[in-house]
């Protein structure tokens, strides 16, 4: 009988690819959501909520490896520091944290920037969290999943005329791929802050969201949007992306191909 791994975040886009991964891989598996499951397909649900961090020490309880998928648009620092109290008083050999690239350089200076682009310097703070937790950790930042453009992509084509952040450049990425990476780090050994992860290819705004219009049949006009504040520019000049690092291997277009047909 081996430990546990605890997949926080089990039930989301990620966290699902990576506890089937997990699965396959042969691994025990406890996911850790804020609504309560039976057991299915040998995987083990237990209740709670890392806001308040109701539930979170019977999740932790016995496990050696934690990988944290949860978040929310805001980010989750509040939520990774409940996590690691619990996880440090249960001596867990292994805390593995998806981050975003970019954390580490889009400033927050004001509350424009923080309105906008607050998400980001709370996976920064979470990050740091986990390395001055003194657990063995490991962080992967990646860009953005494909889910989420999709998502963002449906919400604008609701309006008659869709506003795209003038200047913003998007490199998005398969969540299984992430996937896929996130599990050979969970076990693999402790590896600090690893390499970035990037998708394929890096799009304009506008771009991204012309292939959807595309894919889905639809028409609309696409016009720019100016955003104020530092954040903002610095998103301009790119800090969300890394082409060095562009080693996801599915399009936005393969993508989209895929989930619309
Ligand atoms: N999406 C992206 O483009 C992207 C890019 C880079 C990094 N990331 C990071 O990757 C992670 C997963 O993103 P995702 O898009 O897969 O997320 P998602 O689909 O929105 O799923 C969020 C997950 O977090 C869980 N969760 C939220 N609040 C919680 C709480 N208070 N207590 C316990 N669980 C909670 C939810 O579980 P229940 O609802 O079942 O409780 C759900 O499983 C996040 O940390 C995100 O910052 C995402």
């Amino acid at each position: 009988m081996t430990s546990p791994i605890l997949v926080t975040g089990g039930t989301g886009t990620l966290g699902r690819l990576v506890v089937r991964r997990l699965r396959d891989a042969g691994c025990d598996v406890r996911v850790l959501s804020r609504r309560s499951r039976a057991a299915e397909d040998d995987i083990e649900f237990v209740t709670g909520d890392l806001a308040t961090g109701a539930g979170i020490e019977p999740a932790v309880e016995g496990t050696e490896i934690i990988v944290h998928c949860a978040g929310t648009p805001k980010g989750n620092e509040n939520e990774t520091r409940n996590l690691v109290r619990a996880a440090s008083r249960a001596r867990a050999r292994h805390l593995v944290y998806i981050s975003v690239v970019g954390a580490d350089r889009v400033p927050i200076a004001s509350r424009v920037d923080r309105a906008i682009f607050g998400y980001f310097a709370s996976k920064l703070a979470a990050e740091r969290i986990v390395a001055d937790s003194g657990l063995p950790f490991t962080t992967l930042r990646a860009t953005q999943f494909h889910e989420l453009i999709l998502m963002v992509a449906q919400q604008m084509a609701k309006l008659p005329v869709i506003p795209a952040p003038a200047g913003f450049r998007v490199q998005p990425i398969d969540a299984d791929e992430v996937a896929a990476r996130f599990v050979e780090l969970a076990l693999g050994e402790p590896a600090g802050l690893v390499p970035d992860m990037g998708g394929p290819r890096v799009y304009s705004a506008a771009e991204l969201l012309r292939g959807y219009l595309r894919a889905s049949h639809r028409r609309r006009p696409i016009v720019p949007l100016w955003l104020p504040g530092k954040a903002a520019r610095v998103f301009r000049a790119g800090a969300n992306l890394a082409p060095e690092q562009a080693v996801g291997r599915r399009t936005w277009e393969e993508f989209l191909a895929e989930r619309l047909s």
